[in-house]
């Protein structure tokens, strides 16, 4: 069955600590997505976190092992209580006999079990010696609750960096915060398909995009980009549900979403919102100004 990973000793752990602090993004940015982040913030309860703090705060629940080729690092099965970071070396993810996939430096394994308190979704094997780093239960729910604070503390910073939500006050701020879903788009994707139904609002934390509608609803807004801090997708919330135009991404985009209740509960009233002019006559003279480069082009 699986491995019991021995207590951590005081040398490599003291090693272990500077080269990770020196190199937060060696760890998994999926799963523990602020080890990285580059600003102090307040939490909720005023203390200040940042960088150091936070990589402290995971190095304080890592314990360092090493363990041989062939090793079964997890037992499909199994109660676990362990989430491994995988430092040096390959394993492999087997379930039911069947490779599911292999696993390499930087990447976290052993989670689901914790998350989902249920009992080990696959089986893990060293394919090659490997280093790896254990957190237990505590300390990864530790983690989990510390980024989710550092998140909703850096969101509710940005709303209150975006103009249109400036009056809003700070408990309609932080609310908004804990709805808000991030989302991310490659270059050229849809985020928004003109003509289909939609229940969220788009604000844009990250990244450029572009709006197009089909000239046959009369108003075309070709041209038109939207960058960090505007929104869009709030047409479709306020009357009918369709969605009045296409948006796609210009590059790599990051979106934080709203869904209608929210939207209509904490800034369906703004009068920013409500005044937002998607058709005005300076979009208008935009589009006719790009009509007309690309007809003589
Ligand atoms: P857990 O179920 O706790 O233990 C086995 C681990 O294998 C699991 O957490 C995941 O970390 C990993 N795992 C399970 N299924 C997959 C999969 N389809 N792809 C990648 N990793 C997986």
């Amino acid at each position: 069955s699986a491995v019991q990973t021995p207590a951590a000793s005081d040398e490599p752990q003291r090693i272990k600590r500077q080269a990770i602090s020196a190199e937060p993004s060696a760890l998994d940015p999926s799963q523990l997505t602020d080890v990285t982040f580059t600003s102090y913030h307040k939490t909720k309860d005023q203390s200040l976190v940042g960088p150091c703090v936070q990589i402290l705060t995971i190095m304080d629940c890592m314990r360092p092992t090493s363990l041989a080729k062939g090793c079964c690092v997890i037992q499909e099965g199994d109660d676990g209580s362990t989430v491994y970071v995988l430092e040096e070396g390959m394993v492999e993810v087997t379930k039911q006999g069947r490779k599911l996939c292999s696993i390499g430096p930087g990447k976290v394994f052993g989670e689901l079990a914790i998350l989902y308190n249920c009992t080990r979704t696959a089986t893990v094997t060293a394919l090659t010696d490997i280093r790896l780093w254990a957190i237990d239960r505590q300390g990864f729910q530790t983690i989990m609750m510390r980024t989710g604070l550092i998140k909703h503390s850096q969101y509710t910073d940005f709303l209150r960096s975006v103009p249109s939500f400036q009056s809003l006050p700070e408990d309609v701020l932080s609310k908004l915060a804990d709805v808000l879903e991030e989302t991310h788009y490659s270059d050229g994707d849809y985020i928004i398909r003109q003509g289909a139904t939609g229940d969220t609002c788009f604000i844009i934390s990250e990244g450029q995009v572009r709006i197009q509608q089909d000239s046959s609803a009369g108003c075309d807004l070709r041209g038109q980009t939207l960058s960090k801090g505007d929104w869009f997708g709030e047409q479709a919330l306020k009357g009918e549900d369709v969605r009045t135009a296409s948006v796609t991404a210009v590059g790599d985009v990051t979106c934080l979403v709203i869904d209608r209740e929210s939207f209509k509960h904490l800034i369906g009233g703004l009068d920013d919102v409500n005044n937002k002019q998607p058709d005005s006559d300076e979009v208008k003279a935009k589009s006719a100004e790009a009509d007309f480069f690309s007809s003589v082009s």
